[in-house]
């Protein structure tokens, strides 16, 4: 079947089979099914972070997990275990509904709760392992169900254990949150302050930083039911101090942030400064508005696609001596 309406990419990619689960007991039964051991499998939610560079000749298990429900709640918390197929905003507007803060800054991140842990998404601010309690996973070769702990997780900036060395293993089922009910706001992302004075906000909530997060994301993200895309395609590299300083005396307007103990690059701008921004090379391109995100304008293939990222990130090593790392998962 054409995988071209479960990717944001909207790439045409074909799967020769395809079977989407609500239940541990569907899922065992699936992967029960007899199948050749070296099919490969892949585990999808919402498509909004793969590039199909191929068909994919194996079998993809669609996720589509359902239920929220309070498991625990004491004075300062409510715990909120999700199906890892419930939509990852559908659950951002849950919380905002009933006053649980602690996700507003995540609001309209595409995908589905189920695969919010792998890369440990973030924005504004803030990363889910700030709101982190556990998940529920189940082991795809010993079909037995384990817990992981925050710890146990490994969360980094766009990483976990599941993008490591549990990669292919696990298949998350659903994800406790633990949220706050009495908020502590974050504004700390320059661009949150600036849209709320321009909103005319003048006393803060959940809402008002949610709203503020809609705006400053939808002027300068492509919606991906229009322009195919998959968000930042690169991570932010982060380098030593001492090559930001060289960098930062060859290239004065240079974006850094301090980052544990090196700066963090805005890749957006080094690759911007390369020239790329709203080039485009029959339908696949580097948005106009937001470098770091690449985008299909149609008919692109994965391929097209992952062949203007190489480029991309070739051009950025000879100007800066920076490697870009892809965020997106090339399938
Ligand atoms: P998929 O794309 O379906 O899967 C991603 C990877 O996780 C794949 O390798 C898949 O095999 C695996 N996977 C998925 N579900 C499971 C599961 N239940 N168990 C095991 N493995 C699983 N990300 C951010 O962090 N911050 C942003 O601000 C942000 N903005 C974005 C803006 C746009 C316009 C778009 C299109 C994407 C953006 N992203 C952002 C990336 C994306 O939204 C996140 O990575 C999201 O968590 C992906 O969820 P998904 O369900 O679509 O995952
Ligand atoms: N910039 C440029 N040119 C560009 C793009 C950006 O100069 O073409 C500069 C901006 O002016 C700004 C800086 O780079 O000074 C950072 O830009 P922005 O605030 O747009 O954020 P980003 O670093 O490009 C990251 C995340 C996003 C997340 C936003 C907000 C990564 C890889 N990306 O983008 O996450 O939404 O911050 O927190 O960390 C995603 O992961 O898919 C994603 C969209």
């Amino acid at each position: 079947i054409s995988l071209q309406p479960y990717n944001t990419f909207g790439l045409d990619a074909n799967a020769r089979y395809f079977a989407p689960f609500e239940t541990i007991d569907e899922l065992t039964t699936l992967l029960n099914y007899k199948l050749p051991a070296t099919t490969p499998r892949l585990i999808l939610g919402g498509g909004s972070n793969i590039l199909l560079t191929r068909d994919f000749d194996g079998l993809v298990l669609k996720n589509e997990v359902g239920g929220i429900e309070v498991v625990k709640e004491d004075e300062e918390y409510v715990y909120v275990k999700v199906g890892a197929g419930i939509n990852w905003h559908e659950f951002v507007l849950y919380c905002i509904g009933r006053n649980y803060a602690g996700v507003e800054n995540l609001s309209l991140i595409p995908g589905n709760c189920g695969a919010s842990p792998m890369q440990n998404i973030g924005a504004y601010g803030i990363e889910i392992k700030d709101v982190f309690h556990e998940l529920e996973a189940f082991h795809i070769g010993d079909l037995v169900v384990k817990n992981f702990s925050l710890e146990e997780c490994e969360f980094g900036y766009r990483e976990s254990v599941f993008k490591r060395q549990y990669k292919g293993q696990f298949v998350i089922t659903s994800v406790t949150y633990r949220l706050r009910k009495h908020p502590v706001f974050n504004t700390s992302y320059g661009a949150i302050n600036q849209e709320l004075e321009r909103m005319g906000v003048k006393e803060l909530s959940i809402q008002a930083i949610s709203q503020a997060v809609i705006n400053i994301r939808t002027s300068k993200l492509p919606d991906w039911r229009e322009v195919g895309n998959a968000g930042s395609f690169f991570k932010n590299p982060q380098v030593p101090n001492a090559k930001y300083d060289e960098l930062k005396q060859a290239f004065p307007t240079i974006i850094g942030y301090p980052q544990g103990n090196g700066t963090k690059l805005a890749a957006g701008w080094l690759i911007e400064q390369c020239g790329w921004k709203g080039y485009r090379k029959g339908d696949a391109g580097c948005y106009p508005k937001q470098a770091l995100v690449l985008v299909n304008y149609g008919k692109a293939t994965g391929g097209e696609v992952y062949a203007l990222s190489e480029e991309i990130l070739q051009s950025v090593k000879e100007k800066f001596g920076v490697l870009l790392e892809r965020e997106v998962n090339v399938i």
